[in-house]
């Protein structure tokens, strides 16, 4: 396994539209585990693979470290929102733009349908926490970030002080 490189905003291959994955084979299996070990090893809650900068539809999500729940660790390929329900204001981050938390409207409630790390296809129903970081993840895969989620006003100011944020750090 191997700790990739998670690639931030303004990278442009966040912002493009991932590939179908057609084909499951012995790279989509090591590129699911160093993902899984990336996204551990920062404390995330979900990592899609453009985000190690493979155009793939592909994502891991862990919840484990933010709820006693009984979520088992969930690996998506392909995976399509069928239907919504409700609609909620939450706090979110992202590995993809660090230091910065904002509140995203979300559907409350997502219905999924994909396939899992052997191709086998799985339906998933996700409310809070769960709803939230599916659509999260989604959303990456269609080449979008939680800014694009947000009022066009809003979204000008995040991005226009992130990116200010992220030039002094290089200065
Ligand atoms: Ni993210």
């Amino acid at each position: 396994m191997a700790l990739l490189e998670i690639k931030k905003y303004p990278d442009k291959i966040l912002k493009q539209k991932t590939k179908e994955l057609s084909n499951i084979d012995g790279d989509t299996q090591k590129l699911i585990d160093d993902m899984l070990e990336t996204m551990h090893r920062v404390r995330g809650l979900g990592l899609a693979a453009n985000q190690v900068g493979v155009s793939q539809k592909l994502c891991v999500i862990d919840l484990s470290l933010k709820e006693d729940n009984k979520i088992p660790l969930i690996i998506l390929i392909n995976p399509v929102i069928v239907e919504t329900d409700g609609s909620v204001d939450a706090e979110e981050g992202c590995l993809s733009l660090p230091g910065y938390m904002s509140s995203i409207k979300r559907a409350e409630k997502v219905f999924v349908k994909g396939l899992n790390r052997d191709g086998k296809p799985i339906e998933l129903e996700g409310t809070g926490l769960l709803a939230r970081a599916l659509q999260h993840e989604i959303d990456h895969l269609e080449g979008m970030l939680m800014f694009d989620r947000m009022s066009p006003i809003k979204r000008e100011f995040f991005k226009r002080k992130y990116l200010r944020d992220i030039k002094k750090i290089k200065d």
